[in-house]
């Protein structure tokens, strides 16, 4: 006979504490296999904007408890059309695993409230049941209600002793949007989340920061250091939004180290639509990967996105943040040549004088050194050199 743990939930997301719990029972019950079961969202049921659906939750599930041995997460419930009721999926569960030991782990809250629940009595009844209680005082209570359960219905309980981790899944997602509750969360699910920016969440920068410089050649971090600096700098100045401003510097050049082939690889992989001289210049390339990589792989906005996309042609009729972007990557604290002073004040004075020389600068250094100059760049030129640009600044 084999001992079956089933542990549900909504998972809205799944965290750390779950994740504790989850090998904790099966740790301290000496589990065969723990079934981890994501609730169901019923049809009728709307999912607020942001929050992910049951697909989306049972993925995130999966990542979670990936790490807790004996572990499977069940596609049951979500899978299901209807609500499920505890009842019907231990029905179902014991349907298939006939003769095992089916132990339904709960929290103290849920533990309380059992015989109140659709079939409660054949619960507990049927089937053995584990709380997991938060603290001794808890646990001594709640043993006192064993006692009545193993009394009234000669229910089987078990109290395993639990690690405890204080957090709820209500609490995180309010956090999740302020950049905050990285550490409450398994590193994949937060990855994940950043990914999709599920509940509305903006990454952490210091988490953001360590991923994009692990990409990147360690000459080129004190750049990015820079750029973002002097990026946040320029946003705060003009009013622009100074975290997307900060997004925009930390994540532009992730994709700079890669080579052509690389390049051409990311391309395909996103579907990124390119010319023929971008087609042999990983230089061009890097700034449309960028903002691909950022996109698909950091959540970042259409408008940040777009800021990378830009970031090395300049365009014509560019956004503000397109415009912080292109210049603070130009002339960030740690870059040095001649005329640069020139460009800083004029950053700090009217942006658009700022594009059309540091536009100018550019194609004069690439004439220089007998480069190809983007017809992009040669349009971004004339664009912002005519004085044409009135929209934003
Ligand atoms: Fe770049
Ligand atoms: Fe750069």
């Amino acid at each position: 006979m084999m001992k079956i743990g089933i542990y549900g939930g909504t998972f809205n997301p799944p965290h750390r504490g779950h994740v504790l719990a989850a090998a904790s029972a099966v740790r301290e019950l000496g589990l065969d296999r723990l079934i981890v079961m994501p609730a169901g969202t019923p049809p009728h049921k709307e999912v607020p904007a942001g929050n992910p659906d049951g697909a989306e939750r049972l993925a995130l599930a999966r990542m979670a408890f990936a790490s807790v041995d004996r572990a499977e997460v069940s596609d049951h419930e979500v899978a299901s059309e209807e609500k499920d009721y505890t009842i019907d999926t231990l029905n179902w569960l014991s349907a298939r695993c006939p003769g095992d030991e089916l132990i339904l782990i709960t929290g103290g809250d849920m533990f309380r409230t059992l015989p109140g629940w659709k079939c409660g009595d054949e619960i507990l009844r049927r089937f053995s049941v584990a709380a997991l209680a938060r603290e001794f005082e808890e646990e001594q209570e709640l043993a006192t209600l064993a006692e009545t359960y193993r009394a009234d219905y000669g229910a089987t309980v078990y109290f395993p002793r639990a690690e405890v981790f204080p957090v709820s899944s209500t609490e995180i997602r309010r956090k999740l949007p302020q950049r905050l509750g990285k550490e409450l969360l398994p590193e994949p699910v937060y990855t994940e989340i950043i990914r999709r920016r599920l509940y509305g969440a903006k990454p952490d920068f210091a988490w953001l920061r360590e991923k994009a410089y692990a990409m990147l050649k360690p000459t080129r971090i004190p750049h990015v250091k820079g750029c973002e600096e002097e990026a946040v700098r320029l946003a705060a100045f003009w009013g622009e939004d100074t975290e997307e401003a900060a997004e925009a510097g930390i994540l532009h050049d992730i994709t700079k180290k890669l080579d052509l082939q690389g390049q051409l690889l990311l391309c395909r992989k996103y579907d990124i639509v390119i010319d023929a001289l971008e087609a042999r210049s990983d230089k061009l390339l890097h700034s449309k990967t960028g903002a691909a990589v950022a996109k698909h792989e950091f959540g970042v906005s259409d408008a940040v996105a777009t800021a990378i996309t830009w970031h090395t042609t300049g365009r014509p009729g560019m956004s503000r943040l397109e415009k912080i972007l292109y210049l603070a990557d130009y002339m960030e604290p740690t870059r040095d040549f001649e005329g640069l002073d020139e460009l800083r004040r004029l950053c700090y004075e009217d942006l658009d004088r700022a594009m059309a020389l540091g536009l100018a600068m550019s194609i004069g250094d690439l004439k220089a050194r007998h480069k190809e100059i983007h017809p992009m760049t040669e349009k971004a030129m004339e664009y912002y050199s005519s004085g044409k640009d009135t929209t934003e600044c």
